[in-house]
């Protein structure tokens, strides 16, 4: 592979091959701005460097990998650096939901989740950030849930709580990051029509909800880009999920589980 130059900066997608991270893609490069892609599905990744090279005359590599393995990160970083790709934005957008009980699950099960939303984007901060802080320059995106701001449920016991450490986690790191020209956001969507609800099997489910809590994954990650740009701490996107999570903060937590704990738990699978 051909040395690219140091001063094009690149936006690194985990999650790429679907839903918002492909979308992250198509506006990041419309923007200008040279893709590294990775997710599992390597063809996918392809047809979409392929299109939007074609497009946006942008440069898009492919890095197919797995976050579940535990130096995938380490990886990623030493592709960038072995190849002098200067990663300006890095976007830690992987994940999935894992319906059902804690003790339904294998611990193999339970540690693949913590890698891949909770572990590799902490590891991808800790690998990409330095570089951003020393330049003056950098956007870190972590695609964190409307489920961080909501009351617990019984089902998906690990999400809700990887989301509120994502939040928390972005909330610190931004406050490093803004004396250094360092932009780090947690961006919270509600329910976005992506593949996420298909590959954990609960679509039949959340689509008894009302059309007007979904949103479109373009108009999210157009939300989150532009809280990224004016350096917001968190973005939760559109005007009702904001309602909901200013609700949860304003109210007591034994109000916010009584008036929507069991509205929420109807779309939690157990
Ligand atoms: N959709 C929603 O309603 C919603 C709401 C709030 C938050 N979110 C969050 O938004 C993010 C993106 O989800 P989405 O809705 O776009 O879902 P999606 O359409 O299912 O896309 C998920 C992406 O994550 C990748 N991924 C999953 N497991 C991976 C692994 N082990 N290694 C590498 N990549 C992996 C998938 O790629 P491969 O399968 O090719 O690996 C895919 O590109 C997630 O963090 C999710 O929690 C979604």
């Amino acid at each position: 592979m051909t040395q690219h130059h140091q001063s094009e900066p690149y936006a690194l997608i985990t999650g790429a091959s679907a839903g918002l991270g492909k979308e992250f893609a198509r506006q990041l490069a419309a923007s200008g701005l040279n893709l590294v892609l990775t997710a599992r599905r390597e063809e996918q990744l392809h047809e979409l460097a392929r299109q939007l090279q074609q497009t946006h005359g942008i440069q898009a590599l492919v890095f197919p990998g797995d976050l579940a393995n535990e130096d995938e990160p380490q990886r990623i970083f030493n592709f960038c650096q072995q190849n002098g790709i200067v990663i300006e934005w890095l976007v830690n957008n992987a994940g999935f939901g894992l319906p059902g009980e804690f003790d339904t699950h294998p611990w193999d099960m339970h540690k693949r989740t913590l890698q891949v939303m909770l572990t590799a984007p902490v590891h991808l901060c800790h690998l990409f950030y330095p570089g951003m802080k020393a330049r003056g320059k950098g956007y870190i995106l972590n695609i964190a849930s409307l489920a961080a701001f909501a009351p617990p449920t019984a089902g998906h016991t690990l999400y809700e709580a990887i989301k509120s450490f994502l939040v928390k986690f972005s909330q610190s790191l931004h406050l490093e990051g803004k004396d250094h020209g360092v932009h780090v956001t947690a961006v919270c969507p509600g329910f976005t029509y992506t593949e996420f609800h298909d590959v954990n099997g609960t679509r039949e489910m959340v689509s008894r909800l009302p059309k007007s809590m979904w949103m479109h994954a373009d108009e999210v990650v157009r939300l989150g880009i532009a809280a990224a740009q004016a350096n917001q701490d968190v973005c939760v996107t559109g005007g009702k999920n904001r309602f909901i999570a200013w609700l949860s903060s304003a109210l007591p937590d034994r109000w916010m589980r009584k008036l929507a704990g069991k509205q929420i738990q109807k779309y939690r699978k157990r």
